[in-house]
């Protein structure tokens, strides 16, 4: 068994993923998503334990080292993954909470599993965490856990943060689960969310569901605790990344990502999970259109559609991913000249510095969720851009939205819109590009990942 931890972070995921190969042999690799990119430096820099699944179902794993983190595996098997990671977890909250831009299921197995993991979590960090300690729970995955773990260990300082949206009281009301869900966050002392409207809607959920009373960010448990609902928008490392692409065999990587592309006149780049939430079909017709109405030339501008594979085994990922191969291979049909193809869309996923290589290398970073808790992906372009270059598009209905105001802000439901800003972005002049750059990298470099996570946990300690 691992020594206990006086800081320990409780997530889904742990930040690697052990993946297998058909014939057998495992390997290590980076896990998917914003909460790993964000956790990951916090951890490296403060001495505490992440506990998390590993990412293979079936195999039980003791407590490793890795890149200066001490990880704790949660086994999970595989009827266990179909039904509380891809069943509840994402087949049922995550489109819930995202404005329903997919029909939610509501499987009464799917939630028997997921509260039995979530009390397999907090057994594991009841067992981790060490008298006094301070455990920070993580993401939409666990929000039974608090409370739980609450019972388990009254002498722990605990703390939440949803990574995602939390959706308006009329959305969570369809949940036949919703009051053991606002009870399971109520554990803790400090709820986090992306957010001011998220801290307002769950204080509102409250009130409306359970009748507490609240002043302020205070809600009142009724058994003489209180719980802090705040927002505390989530950040990246930005000195990691601006130091990056200030390295020569990334500027050289950047320019060789250009000449492979054609040097066209305007590289534009997406960079997501391939998730229904992220618009990809939106930014796709749009720039679809503009080919095709001559608004674009054929040959003027190339876009990069980085789409990472994601939760393949649930049904609306699956369709997703043919449908976007499917609106690709036709715009590429149409458009396409001998040695030129006007999208290029890549199914994988890349290293850091290979991304840091493309967010460099692209004239406009086009990101367009129809609703997203915050996208780190558009503060790690600005990070990326200590050239001033790099037009950022950027939806209204990412959390992102809130800091970045001198973007090309776009609602991605309206395409027509959706061109002129796309077409705006691109022809805009440098001395435009870079006033806009300038203000967006002050905030995020202000507000970076240790601003983040200083400000949640001074204000969970306090
Ligand atoms: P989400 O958490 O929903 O996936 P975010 O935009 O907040 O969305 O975070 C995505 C993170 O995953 C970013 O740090 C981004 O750099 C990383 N990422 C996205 N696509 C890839 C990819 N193809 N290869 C490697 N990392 C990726
Ligand atoms: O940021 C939202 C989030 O769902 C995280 O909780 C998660 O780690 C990431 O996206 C990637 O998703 P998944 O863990 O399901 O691959």
């Amino acid at each position: 068994m691992a020594a206990r931890s006086s800081f320990l972070i409780v997530a889904n995921r742990l930040p690697v993923d052990r993946s297998m190969a058909p014939d057998g042999t495992a390997s290590w690799r980076r896990s998917p998503g914003g909460l790993v990119t964000a956790i990951a430096p916090v951890m490296q820099r403060r001495h505490g334990a992440w506990l998390g699944w590993h990412g293979a179902p079936d195999e039980e794993l003791g407590p490793f080292e890795q890149d200066g983190m001490s990880l704790i595996p949660v086994p999970l098997s595989e009827q266990e993954v179909q039904l509380y990671y891809e069943g509840f977890s994402n087949a049922t909250l995550w489109p819930l909470y995202h404005d329903v831009v997919a029909p939610p299921v509501f499987e009464r197995d799917m939630w028997d599993a997921y509260r039995k993991i979530n009390e397999r979590f907090a057994d594991a960090a009841a067992e981790a965490a060490d008298e006094g300690a301070l455990v920070w729970v993580q993401d939409y995955q666990l929000q039974l856990v608090p409370a739980m773990l609450r019972k388990r260990r009254p002498d722990l300082r605990i703390g939440f943060f949803l990574h995602i949206p939390f959706p308006p009281v009329e959305l969570f009301w369809r949940l036949p689960w919703r009051t053991e869900l606002v009870e399971g966050l109520l554990g803790a002392d400090l709820v986090g969310f992306q957010r001011p409207g998220g801290a307002s809607n769950f204080i509102r959920l409250c009130r409306r569901l359970l009748g507490l009373s609240y002043k302020g960010n205070e809600v009142y448990t009724g058994d003489g605790r209180s719980v802090t609902a705040q927002a505390f928008p989530i950040s990246v490392d930005f000195s990691e990344l601006d130091n990056l692409v200030r390295e020569p065999h990334i500027v050289q990587r950047a320019k060789e990502i250009r000449s492979d592309l054609g040097d066209p006149e305007h590289v534009l780049l997406g960079v997501d999970r391939l998730d229904y939430t992220k618009g990809i079909g939106q930014r796709l017709e749009a720039f679809g259109e503009l080919l095709a109405e001559g608004r674009l030339n054929a040959g003027e501008a190339v876009f990069v559609q980085i789409a990472t594979p994601s939760r393949e085994r649930v049904e609306e990922y699956r369709r997703l991913r043919d449908d976007i191969e499917l609106q690709v291979g036709r715009i590429n049909g149409e458009h396409s000249m001998l040695g030129h193809q006007p999208i290029q869309y890549f199914h994988q996923s890349y290293d850091r510095e290979e991304l840091a290589a493309l967010y460099l290398a692209a004239d406009v970073m086009v990101v367009t969720p129809l609703r997203d808790g915050m996208n780190l992906v558009a503060k790690e372009y600005v990070a990326c851009h200590n050239d001033l270059r790099g037009a950022l598009v950027l939806s209204e209905f990412a959390g992102a939205a809130d800091e970045l105001r001198q973007s090309y802000l776009v609602n991605p439901y309206d395409v027509e819109g959706l061109k002129r800003t796309m077409l705006a972005a691109m022809r805009a002049t440098p001395h435009e590009v870079a006033r806009r750059m300038r203000t967006m990298r002050r905030r995020v470099s202000t507000y970076d990942v240790d601003r983040w996570a200083s400000e949640f946990l001074t204000a969970l300690e306090s």
